[in-house]
């Protein structure tokens, strides 16, 4: 926290303070109701060994890595837990190739660095150190899209628990247990770089997969608009069609988050015919855009879709 006068504390709490305000008044760090607010509040659905592994993981400040494959959820539940387990909302890093410790932990003005040095005067503080001094959670988005090099710098911090800003010849120490780091990885992405053995070795790896029928079916039935109907067999149609392609030899395997899109979609379609149910027409009609990522995939995907539609 923010203490008397630390002017970088101050800037922090000035800055981001209003942006990691969560509804939340108080952590949640019980599995059990975790899952609970996850499904009434976030509308997602969590397997309870997600929750216990990462909540573990933090108790022992131990980042956690989800991985699995595209739209299964590893941001957005990330996000979710970070927020529940700190009561604040953590910060969203994007992974970039160039990427590195002046983009994420602070950088110095020019202007204000030529007139008054590289001091607290010209710092300006990027998102981790915030969420270090907020006691907040940093989830790290897409690792393997960063170099080796920032794994390491990621690393260090998360095993000290400590910033080193050279140039302000100042150490900032973790406050508060609300600072956590989850990572989310799809190792099936192409053109990906590798995470190190040293990586791995301190990270905590929970693995995702394409949810069950029966799970899927209710995250779909959550995140339907509740205007327009999609009768019981209509969604069970596009869950076999889901199930097809994900067994198809196709490069691009639909998740859970393609199956929602295409439902909303089928719903604003008939929407916009007026309708108040999905016929299967409009489920065709939203089909192949939303299901077909990569031009190599399309001719299956639509031998698919055609044999159920
Ligand atoms: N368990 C779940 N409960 C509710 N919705 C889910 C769940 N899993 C996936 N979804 C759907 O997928 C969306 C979230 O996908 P998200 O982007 O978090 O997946 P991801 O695994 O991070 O994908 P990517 O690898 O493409 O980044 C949600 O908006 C929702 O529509
Ligand atoms: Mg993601």
């Amino acid at each position: 926290m923010p203490t008397g006068n630390d002017r970088i504390a101050e800037i922090i709490d000035e800055t981001y303070g209003p942006i990691v305000k969560s509804r939340l008044e108080h952590p949640v760090r019980t599995p059990e109701l975790a899952v609970k607010i996850l499904e009434e509040q976030y509308k997602l659905i969590v397997d309870k060994r997600i929750v216990s592994l990462t909540f573990a993981a933090f108790m022992n400040s131990r980042p956690v890595l989800y991985e699995g494959p595209p739209g299964t959820g590893k941001t957005e539940i990330g996000e979710a837990l970070l927020e529940l387990w700190s009561a604040r909302k953590p910060f969203v890093l994007p992974c970039s190739e160039n990427y590195d410790e002046y983009k994420i932990i602070g950088d110095f003005h020019p202007l204000l660095a030529l007139r008054k040095g590289f001091n607290e005067e010209s710092f300006i503080p990027r998102p981790l150190l915030a969420a270090f001094i907020l006691g907040t959670g940093v989830l790290v988005d897409e690792i393997r899209r960063s170099s080796e090099e920032f794994h390491n710098l990621l690393l260090d911090i998360a095993d000290k628990r400590r910033i080193i800003v050279p140039e302000l010849r100042r150490a900032f120490t973790q406050t508060s247990e609300g600072f956590q780091i989850v990572f989310t990885s799809n190792p099936e992405d192409i053109g990906q770089n590798e995470l190190s053995d040293a990586f791995l070795r301190r990270v905590v790896r929970i693995e995702f997969t394409y949810p069950p029928r029966n799970v899927e079916e209710k995250i779909l039935k959550l995140r339907m608009s509740p205007d327009i109907d999609i009768p019981g067999d209509v969604r069970s149609i596009m869950l076999d069609i889901v199930e097809d392609l994900r067994e198809a030899p196709i490069n691009y395997k639909p998740g859970t988050a393609d199956i929602v899109l295409w439902a909303r979609m089928s719903q604003a379609i008939a929407s916009l015919r007026g309708r108040s149910t999905v016929g299967i027409d409009c489920l065709r009609e939203a089909a192949l855009s939303t299901l077909v990522k990569r031009p190599e995939d399309a001719h299956t995907v639509r031998e698919i879709v055609n044999s159920y539609l």
